[in-house]
């Protein structure tokens, strides 16, 4: 909330100082316009999506928030990853079996439910959301759904200040030291090749086998490049799994 009163706040500012520099800054203020009224487009849809879901599903079961979420998606548009995408994610959590998963972005908790779904019964998901606001109303949808905190947990930071402290999470999981076997990046796409370099830094992809699910979104490409140029130049362990217009995923194995 207090995101939505700040951008809003900044507002007459932006315009001020737009009008005041008009040729240097121009598309400078362009920018902060159009990521101030994502930000606001964002804010609205995450709250109006999790209302609908809230309001129009069994309570308890997975199936029906997962199916409310799809009827939202079709008549609305929306942040959340889609059925589309989310039956890549089901073919992925199927195949890999993961036990640890880490999801960066949990926009609506569409894709957090669709993976807990599948998971198997030890299998665990740690959910990082920015967004205090996209974080309370996602961690509402995830127990709508019907699953327990021993299930998941939601942390309410930065990726950046979440990754170095993952240990922590995971010591609480006896035996499940070998890290994460899923990770899905979904938040920021400039945070993708960072997030992926701190994750390997505090060694924690699963070396047995861990698969990375990039979700591809408007401004991603350069950001993207940026992972595979990475990943080509560390053939020893990664490869590029699948390739598709909305998602790509990697392997990474040590
Ligand atoms: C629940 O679904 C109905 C019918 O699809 C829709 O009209 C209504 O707005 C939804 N509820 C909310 C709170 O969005
Ligand atoms: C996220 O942080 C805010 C403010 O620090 C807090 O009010 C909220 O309960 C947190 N949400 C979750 C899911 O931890």
């Amino acid at each position: 909330m207090w995101l939505i009163a700040l951008s809003v706040s900044l507002l007459p500012a932006i315009y001020v100082v737009c009008s005041r520099y008009q040729l240097k800054v121009t598309t400078l203020c362009h920018q902060a316009l159009a990521w101030t009224l994502r930000l606001l487009h964002r804010n609205v849809c995450v709250r109006s999506t999790h209302a609908f879901v809230f309001s129009n599903c069994t309570h308890g079961k997975a199936d029906s928030v997962l199916e409310t979420f799809d009827l939202y998606a079709e008549t609305h548009q929306s942040v959340c990853i889609g059925p589309q995408i989310g039956e890549v994610l089901d073919d992925l959590v199927k195949r890999a079996r993961p036990l640890l998963v880490l999801e960066l972005g949990m926009h609506c908790g569409y894709s957090s439910v669709r993976m807990l779904h599948l998971l198997p019964p030890a299998g665990r998901l740690i959910t990082v959301e920015l967004d205090p606001l996209t974080a309370d109303l996602g961690e509402e949808i995830i127990l709508v759904a019907g699953f327990k905190h021993s299930q998941f947990q939601v942390l309410n930071c930065s990726s950046a200040e979440a990754i170095p402290k993952l240990h922590l999470s995971l010591e609480t999981d006896q035996g499940t030291k070998t890290g994460f076997s899923l990770v899905l990046m979904d938040h920021n796409s400039q945070e993708y090749l960072p997030d992926l370099l701190s994750l390997e830094k505090e060694e924690l992809l699963c070396p047995s086998g861990c698969s990375v699910l990039l979700i591809r979104r408007h401004q991603s490409a350069d950001d993207l490049k940026a992972v595979l140029d990475h990943i080509r130049s560390r053939a020893d362990c990664y490869s590029i799994k699948t390739e598709l217009q909305y998602v790509l995923e990697i392997f990474y194995q040590k």
